[in-house]
């Protein structure tokens, strides 16, 4: 019998996430955006999950990207930033990537402005981690790979 694996996990970043290290510290912490990659690459090897990332300022590359995942990856992380909050247009192309999901904030966006309380991903999503910063994604990890376990 062939054994297949569903290890391969997507890490989606969205607008000025790349900018990490030189936003506020207060609620995004000091680690820069290559740091984090790093550190999320290593929690996911030590889980047995491959990753890849991607990361977009632009929108329609965001969505042109989630388009491309079908039959690339098993599972997905996204970090949309403040898009979370008010794209549709990304939200419709994650329900076309059908992946299960997991949808990941640095900060606490609950306790902080009302807009940000508010996604519009929230729905598609199986889990959701906020206000843990570096470490929510190792959380994200573990669910995605309890969640596609055989
Ligand atoms: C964020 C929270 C968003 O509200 C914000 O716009 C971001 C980052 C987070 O990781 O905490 O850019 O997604």
């Amino acid at each position: 019998m062939i054994e297949t694996t569903h290890n391969r996990i997507e890490i989606m970043h969205g607008v000025n996430l790349d900018q990490l290290g030189r936003r506020d510290p207060e609620q995004y912490g000091r680690l820069t955006f290559d740091e984090l990659e790093r550190h999320v690459a290593d929690a996911a090897s030590h889980l047995g999950l491959e990753t890849r990332f991607f990361q977009s300022n632009h929108e329609g590359a965001f969505v042109e990207h989630l388009h491309r995942l079908e039959g690339l990856a098993d599972g997905l992380i996204l970090n949309p930033g403040a898009w979370t909050h008010y794209s549709y247009a990304i939200r419709d192309a994650l329900e076309l990537a059908g992946l299960p999901t997991v949808e990941v904030h640095l900060s606490d966006v609950d306790s902080r402005e009302d807009w940000r309380r508010h996604s519009v991903i929230a729905e598609l999503c199986f889990a959701r981690v906020a206000g843990k910063g570096k470490d929510g994604y190792g959380d994200a990890l573990q669910a995605l790979k309890t969640e596609l376990a055989p």
